[in-house]
């Protein structure tokens, strides 16, 4: 059942000249809601056998005994592995990085008895079905010996450290803030503290690994096959030719793919061991066992003269790690860039704790710092008495206020204009609680989104053959619209339509491409995939003037244009339709390595930016909260595929309005456990919650930030989100709830 075969429908053709820029749907749209997509899960084959993994029920100490002889007995159980049978591993002789991975050492599924974080899996239960699996996991009997916990943030606090390891988690000060801050006419100081939350994509992480004879052909969910296979690879001792890792279609991953979780080691193991295919697919309950957004303690002060300029910043915040690895997002940096302030004091640090390590969630970092940070500006804003979004404006900063760097560029201005027209927002009474409609009360935040625009390291193949125009790489779709917007890239760039382009994506035999994450795919791949594209036209033009036969035989001074499926000399002279070409020399075939421009990287910082405005209505006898409507208004470059970059920021904006009010991790400190692992209790916004959200982009020239002149989509849309939406809770209410999420009890 190979899934790469099915037809990819769904551009219409006919949109060729400029193919990005284009609302095209989803190539793989019609596979998804079809049915047509195999998942990681799904790869079906006979004799598969299925692991079920078996994970620990305290946060700290040892496994005194394991009792597998009830899960042995049960028919159809094929073996049980824990750490007193698990082979040797490469992997447990030496180091290894995978590339997410943070400073430390690295989890080691079932390497000796030690237990590190309740929901650890210690034991893998493989059987011919899953329900055998399944019911035989529930067989293990474990004793454990436990020790002293901890799992307290408030508490750890006391012990934060200062990460070694990366110093732009923690920018330089800039001026002296206590002074200005002594000295300051106006002053506000803030309490934000951000719980616990989870990746949740629809689709649970899942491997399949199918055995060819010491070769391994996997099917694992992840947003890098590369990492994949270079993880497995290392493990286990085997060579990349041994090992292929696919994952063409990927349910949602929002940085939870980043790190290979522990079911494609589960799935590995028992498929070396047993010399068996094995699929190992994590249940809902163990979603909630491995990486998260960390929980962080945040107090921001701010100091602002009387007519709202600001004068002094203040930021700290603490955050948890393992005691395994030192996880560290970039919280605090933000808010010595957005706005003009010479007295700067910003400072993260970091407290051990008995959990699991974290894991980039959707915009890592500045979810949690500008969150933050713009609710403070909010109320600096209330306490100078000048309307919120006219105190961003009397505040914008032109240049980056950390660095003095110019921005390569920065439409924000545009933003807040396109979404205060679009709002209405110049209707807002200033005053909290002035706005009431029957026994709800309402108000209107704003909020400034930030997010960097990044590229990395990656390289492309595109060929021209019989069957038309092909690209390659090693890139993931995390539901993003990858496949689409390569397509479009590839399609402008030969002159052919949009539909006729075959992408191949998400196998780890093709062109090496990095992880999809960080927003950096578009320019990373897109940059990869236009520049295979370029070479192939250098190599088309070239044989098109050479062969004898060719109308364009000799025009080797004209310049040529890709069209329609031809080449064609500018002047109109003479034009040769492609399939010609390929007919006469064969395929052909070029491959190009990119990687960011350096000269750009040293002169300019590189930022997307946005805007969003939010309306909540407040029940104020039930404390209960509706987000009414959200406006995101974005500047991001030049936007490839309006439909699902629109589709990117609304679903950012929905995980802003789920972090502003609904989703937290309940972590029980006492049995350093999450106790709401399901949906029941860990509630992510319904379609019920969601209003109708808006999102605009604001035309954005960047000639600087890539050859593409595009930034970021993926993230942008859940940073300020959550802010725009406590804010306007203050607007509604008069009430500034600085811990997420706003549940109806803090507003009672
Ligand atoms: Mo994103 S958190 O870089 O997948």
């Amino acid at each position: 059942m190979p899934p790469l075969d099915t037809a990819k429908p769904g551009i219409p053709p006919g949109a060729t000249a400029r193919a990005t820029g284009q609302p095209l749907d989803r190539i793989d749209g019609p596979d998804k809601v079809t049915g047509r997509a195999v998942y990681a899960g799904d790869i079906a084959e006979k004799g598969l056998l299925y692991g079920m993994v078996v994970n620990a029920t305290i946060p700290r100490g040892r496994i005194v005994a394991l009792d597998i002889a009830p899960a042995l007995r049960i028919p159809g159980v094929v073996e049980v592995f824990s750490h007193l049978n698990r082979p040797d591993l490469a992997w447990f002789n030496s180091a290894y990085e995978d590339d997410d991975a943070p400073p430390g050492t690295h989890f080691r599924p079932l390497y000796d008895d030690r237990v590190h974080w309740s929901g650890q899996p210690i034991a893998l239960v493989v059987a011919e079905d899953f329900e055998t699996a399944r019911h035989a996991a529930g067989m293990i009997g474990v004793t454990y010996e436990s020790e002293p916990h901890e799992a307290d943030l408030y508490r750890a606090a006391g012990n934060a450290h200062v990460p070694r390891q990366r110093s732009s988690i923690n920018p330089s000060s800039r001026g002296r803030a206590d002074l200005a801050m002594a000295e300051a006419a106006l002053r506000v100081e803030g309490d934000y503290t951000f719980g616990y939350q989870f990746h949740n994509p629809m689709e649970m992480h899942a491997s399949t690994v199918l055995w060819r004879d010491g070769a391994l052909e996997i099917w694992d969910k992840t947003q890098s096959v590369v990492n994949s296979r270079d993880y497995v690879c290392r493990i286990f001792g085997l060579k990349p030719d041994q090992v292929r890792v696919r994952s063409p279609y990927v349910g949602g991953a929002f940085g939870s793919g980043l790190r290979p979780q522990y079911q494609l080691f589960m799935a590995v193991m028992a498929a070396q061991v047993l010399g068996r295919s094995v699929r190992v697919v994590l249940s809902r309950e163990q979603m909630f066992t491995f990486g998260y957004r960390p929980l962080a303690l945040q107090q921001i002060a701010l100091g602002a003269d009387a007519n709202g300029h600001l004068t002094a910043i203040r930021h700290d915040a603490v955050q948890n790690t393992s005691r395994l690895e030192e996880y560290q997002e970039n919280i605090v940096p933000w808010s010595g860039l957005i706005y003009q302030c010479p007295n700067v004091t910003m400072k993260y640090r970091l407290a051990e704790l008995d959990l699991y390590t974290p894991l980039d969630t959707r915009a890592p970092g500045a979810a949690t710092g500008v969150n933050a940070f713009e609710q403070a500006i909010d109320a600096m804003a209330h306490e100078a008495g000048i309307d919120p979004l006219e105190f961003r404006l009397i505040n914008y900063a032109e240049r980056d206020q950390t660095t003095g760097m110019a921005f390569t560029s920065k439409q924000l201005r545009a933003c807040y204009a396109t979404a205060a027209e679009r709002f209405g927002w110049s209707a807002r009474k200033p005053l909290p609680r002035s706005m009431r409609e029957g026994r709800e009360l309402i108000g209107w935040g704003v909020a400034t989104g930030v997010w960097e625009a990044m590229q990395m390291n990656c390289s492309a193949r595109a060929v021209m053959g019989p069957e038309g125009l092909m690209v390659e790489l090693a890139a993931s779709d995390i539901g993003t619209g990858t496949y689409t917007i390569l397509a479009q890239i590839a399609a402008e760039t030969m002159g052919v339509d949009p539909s006729e382009v075959d992408v191949r994506i998400a196998d780890s035999d093709l062109p090496k491409a990095p992880l999809q994450g960080g927003s950096a795919g578009a320019a990373t791949f897109g940059s990869a995939v236009k520049a295979a594209c370029e070479t192939l036209r250098e190599t088309l033009s070239r044989l098109a003037v050479a062969l004898p036969q060719s109308p364009l035989a000799g025009k080797g001074n004209v310049p040529l244009q890709f069209e329609g499926g031809t080449i064609r000399a500018e002047d109109g002279s003479a034009e040769l339709p492609l399939a010609d070409l390929i007919a006469t020399c064969g395929a052909q075939e070029a491959r190009a390595d990119t990687g960011p421009s350096t000269a750009s990287q040293m002169r300019y910082s590189r930022y997307s930016h946005s805007a969003v405005m939010a309306e909540v209505r407040v029940d104020e006898e039930l404390g209960q909260i509706r987000v009414t409507r959200v406006v995101g208004a974005v500047a991001a470059g030049r936007i490839l595929n309006p439909k699902t970059a629109a589709s990117q920021v609304s679903g950012g904006i929905v995980w802003g309005i789920g972090k502003a009010l609904h989703e937290e991790g309940l972590l029980d400190e006492r049995l350093g456990r999450f106790m709401n692992h399901n949906f029941a209790e860990y509630h992510i916004p319904v379609n019920a919650d969601i209003p109708e959200i808006d999102v605009i982009f604001v035309p954005e020239e960047d000639p600087e930030v890539n050859a593409l002149g595009i930034k970021g989509v993926g993230e942008i849309g859940v940073v300020g989100t959550a802010a725009a939406i406590a804010n306007a809770v203050f607007h509604a209410t008069g009430r500034r709830v600085g811990s997420l999420p706003i549940t109806p009890d803090k507003l009672l």
